[in-house]
């Protein structure tokens, strides 16, 4: 059975920019923490040929995680209205199995008639999930949960907010950054990072504390994957890292979630899976 989300055109028509509804994708992100939340990935309005991949695997989505019911404890979401796209952040710190987990979705509209008039709908064609659970790069769902909790990520007053190009030339400069120290990075005055479950900002939480050293080179983030959200000023970049497992030097699966206020990039998340424990360092 096909699920599909709708919603009265006309009413929201006044609200809406972009290509795509934001309060459908919000309504798409709140159905996939439920889904997970049950085990019940049903309960999301998938297209009849959508694809689902977990660490950039494709498998059958009734074998994936998303068919496990996890206890989330906390959820944070992006909604991107330009390419019609959503992320979302589980932490899953008190489930018996501790998971924290990034996943995007991308949608296809369509346009149908329904019995008050014009109505826009969206089915999902694409999850895409980077899981993290033990082992995994300093995983620690109790330290991820903890920091995460702590940091502010409001929605930004309408006029104080960064465009999406300069919301995404800061994460490429970050990831290029790595691989080039000459590279100019937009940091905040004040910016920390949680790597898995370590959080740089330990120490102080006034000061820029996420700059990365440089990699050994030659060294290139590459098939990166974006979801923008001005709203709150935040940008998730799915993406390969190379080097840091060792068994996948080519890269492996990463994603990066930050937080930009005013030009300058304030948080950072990122989560990176190792096929060894702890990417065999
Ligand atoms: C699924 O089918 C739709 C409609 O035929 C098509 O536009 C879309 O590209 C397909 N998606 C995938 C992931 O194959
Ligand atoms: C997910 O986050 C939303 C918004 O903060 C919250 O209302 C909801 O209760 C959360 N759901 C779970 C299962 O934590
Ligand atoms: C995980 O993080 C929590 C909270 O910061 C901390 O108390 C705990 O010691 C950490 N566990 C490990 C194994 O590092």
């Amino acid at each position: 059975m096909i699920y599909t989300l709708a919603l009265a055109w006309l009413g929201l028509a006044s609200q809406v920019s972009g290509a795509c509804p934001r309060a459908l994708l919000q309504e798409a992100t709140a159905a996939y923490v439920s889904a997970q939340t049950s085990g019940k990935p049903l309960l999301l309005p998938l297209a009849p040929n959508s694809t689902y991949f977990e660490n950039d695997v494709s498998l059958s989505i009734s074998k994936g995680v998303l068919s496990t019911s996890l206890h989330i404890d906390i959820n944070r979401s992006l909604h991107d209205t330009t390419e019609c796209s959503t992320f979302t952040e589980l932490t899953a710190a008190t489930n018996k199995r501790p998971y924290v987990i990034h996943t995007r979705m991308l949608f296809s509209t369509a346009d149908a008639s329904s019995g008050s008039g014009s109505a826009e709908k969206l089915t999902i064609n694409t999850i895409q999930s980077v899981i993290t659970d033990e082992g995994d790069w300093v995983f620690n769902a109790t330290g991820h949960l903890y920091w995460f909790s702590l940091e502010k990520w409001d929605v930004i007053p309408a006029g104080k907010r960064d465009t999406r190009t300069t919301i995404k030339a800061a994460a490429d400069a970050y990831l290029d950054s790595w691989g080039d120290s000459s590279v100019k990075v937009p940091y905040g005055a004040s910016c920390a990072r949680l790597e898995g479950g370590a959080y740089t900002g330990t120490k102080t939480t006034t000061a820029n504390t996420c700059k990365m050293p440089q990699f050994p080179l030659p060294f290139k983030i590459a098939n990166r994957r974006y979801v923008v959200d001005e709203e709150v000023g935040a940008v998730d970049v799915f993406n390969d890292f190379p080097f840091i497992d060792k068994v996948r030097p080519e890269g492996t699966p990463s994603s990066n979630l930050l937080r930009v206020e005013g030009g300058g990039i304030r948080h950072v998340h990122e989560l990176t899976v190792c096929s060894t424990k702890g990417c065999g360092r």
